[in-house]
Formats: structure tokens, sequence, C-alpha cells
């Protein structure tokens, strides 16, 4: 008999995390997170090798997923993983890998569209949480401003232009040879710093604009570290945090057009770059000065997991939605498409 809260195990590879989760509806019961350092030195994802290290660790990481867990493997009820967007050779491996298991298990398969795994991982914490919401969905591969009217219902009202706002934050980390992923990095020098050091620009597109720019801002810190050599750790630390003041600038003021212009009251906030602290104290003040009812997740739940797969997977078995096992790994995924 079809369950509402059913188990299942969610997989994760889209990109430089190997990831497995077992949920009973929107309970977590395990979750493993193995994040690939081996592209720090390079200062960015080297698709080749993020593809080798999956494919090292996919069955030690879901073992451990189900170990860990309170139930076995012949007690789930369906399997999830994410088919796109992402990279072809990471996502082959998680999803081949599920796709094997749920031949074997006989179980019910589940494909699932990471950007919208994302919007749904504040489920995870507030378990009734239910669209309509609007969401920010900031990750190193999307900025977007996206009306969200049901499961699988989706408008998109504003989107990046150019880089994404994490894709930005490693840019800038790049050009200052401070570690990768550079949303931590630069999250964590900021901390205590002059973030009005230098006055970076905040592409605003016009009055009425729900989009993003954000190369313009990278550019301005390559001028101005170019005009400007960094001569000790201070003035990194301010230079940064200049930086990731104009982004949560940006970010903010779009969120709050969009509230204005959907009235749209429940704000869910996700991605990677929703770990960002400056963006949550930020966002925390304007949402108790405007009424606004904000969700983000857990910091875990943030930046890419298998956990908010699970939860997707929770949300299409209780529609039916079931995929086939013929069903290929799509790297250019949109959010609309699946
Ligand atoms: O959601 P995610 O794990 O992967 C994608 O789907 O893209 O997001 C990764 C991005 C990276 O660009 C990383 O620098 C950024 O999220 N990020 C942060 C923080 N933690 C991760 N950006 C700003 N502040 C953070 N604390
Ligand atoms: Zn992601």
């Amino acid at each position: 008999m079809k369950k509402n809260n059913p188990i299942i195990l969610g997989i994760e590879s889209s990109c430089d995390e190997t990831s497995a989760a077992v949920l009973r509806g929107f309970d977590v019961s395990s979750h493993i997170v193995y994040s690939q350092v081996i592209h720090e030195k390079y200062g960015g994802v080297v698709p080749e090798l993020a593809s080798r290290e999956h494919l090292k660790v996919i069955s030690e990481v879901v073992e451990k997923a189900i170990s860990d867990s309170e139930y076995s493997l012949d007690e789930l009820d369906g399997i999830a993983v994410t088919y796109g967007p992402g990279l072809m050779g990471a996502l082959l491996v998680g999803l081949n890998f599920a796709k094997g298991l749920a031949l074997s298990l006989n179980k019910p398969f589940i494909a699932v569209n990471h950007i919208e795994s994302h919007l749904y991982a504040p489920m995870l914490e507030y378990p009734d949480l239910k669209p309509p919401f609007l969401c920010l969905l900031v990750s190193g591969g999307h900025t977007m401003l996206i009306d969200v009217q049901g499961i699988k219902k989706f408008k998109i009202l504003g989107q990046t232009l150019d880089d994404a706002a994490g894709e930005s934050f490693d840019k800038v980390a790049r050009l200052l040879k401070i570690g990768y992923p550079g949303g931590p990095v630069i999250d964590k020098m900021s901390k205590n710093a002059n973030d009005k050091f230098v006055k970076f620009p905040r592409a605003m597109l016009g009055k009425d604009s729900l989009d993003f720019s954000f190369s313009g801002l990278k550019t301005s810190v390559l001028n101005y570290i170019n005009n400007n050599p960094i001569v000790n750790d201070d003035m990194a630390k301010d230079v940064v945090a200049s930086f990731q003041t104009a982004v949560v600038d940006v970010l903010c003021e779009k969120m709050l057009r969009a509230v204005k212009k959907t009235k749209h009251y429940n704000l869910v906030l996700a991605g990677g770059v929703a770990a960002n602290s400056k963006l949550r104290k930020k966002m925390k003040s304007i949402a108790q000065n405007n009424n606004i009812n904000l969700y983000y997740p857990p910091l875990e739940y943030c930046t890419d997991n298998a956990a908010m797969v699970g939860a997707t997977g929770v949300l299409y078995y209780n529609n039916n939605w079931f995929s086939e096992l013929n069903i290929n790994a799509v790297p250019n995924l949109k959010i609309d498409e699946s």
C-alpha cells in the first residue's frame, strides 16, 4: 500500500559532492556528503576529475547512508536521484548507480531536477511549508527569483544575465588566490572586516528589473586590485567584505522588489549562497521589517546534498510521478523542464 511518508533513498552527484540520504517523509534518517577537495588546487571544478572521484566513492557513500539509517534496502519505497542539470560525467555516476539499485531491488525510480530540489530543501526544516511561495535561488550555477506556484509549477521572475552569485564569489576568490569554493572563504574572511572599504557597483539594471548581473562587479574587483595591490591580510579582508556586501545588497533589493510585485509574503532562500551569513542576517532584518515569513534551510542543506533530492523524491512519490529507467542525464536541464 502507498504511504504518505515514504522511505526514500536520495542520491546526488551533479557537481563535486557525492551524497546519499535516507528519509522517511521529510525526516532525515541518515545523510552522507563526500566533498571533493581535489579541485581546490585548480580553483574550480575539473569535470573529468569530478566523475572519477564520484566513481571511487559512490557505493561507499550509499552503503553508509543505508547502514547509518533506521531502514534497510528492502524497506525503501523509492530511489530518487539527480538527473540534471550538472556535469554530464558526474551526473551519470549517480544516475546509473541509482538505476542499477532500483532495477535490482525492484523499487520505484524517481529522477529529480537538481535546481528544483534546492527549492524544497527548507521543507526539511519546515515540513509544513507548501507552495505558493517566492524563492530566491542563489547557487554556483544559478541566480533566480522564482514564483513557486505548486510542486513542479514555476514562473521565473528574474535571473542572472551573466555570472551566478556563487560563481562571482568563486571568481573573486580565484583572483585573490584565497581558495575554492570562494563563498565560504569570503564569508569567513569578511567577519569583522570593513565592508565600506571599497564602494563596488551594485548592478540594479533599471528600477523594475528582477534580473541580476554580477560580471561587472567581478571586473571592478579585478580593476581595483590591479590598481591597488593587496599589501596585507587586513586589506584583503576589507576588499572581499566590500565585494560580499555589494552582492548581498543586490540580492536583497531584488528580493524585496519581487515580494512587492508578487505580494507573496512567504519567501524561501535556497542554494549554496543561502549559507552566506551576511545574506541571512540582512534578509532576516528585511523580513522582520516587511512582514515577510523567511524560510531558509540549515547550512548543510544549502549546498549540494542528497537530503534535498530525497525530499523532492517524497513530493514526487506522493504525486505518483515516477521515471522510466531509460531516462538520460540532462546537463543543461531547466527548472521548468522536468
Ligand atoms: O548549491 P551549490 O552547492 O552548488 C550548485 O548547485 O551550484 O552552491 C555552490 C556555491 C559555490 O559557488 C560556493 O562558493 C557558494 O555556493 N557558497 C557560498 C557560501 N557557501 C557556499 N557563497 C557565499 N557564502 C557562503 N557561505
Ligand atoms: Zn546545487
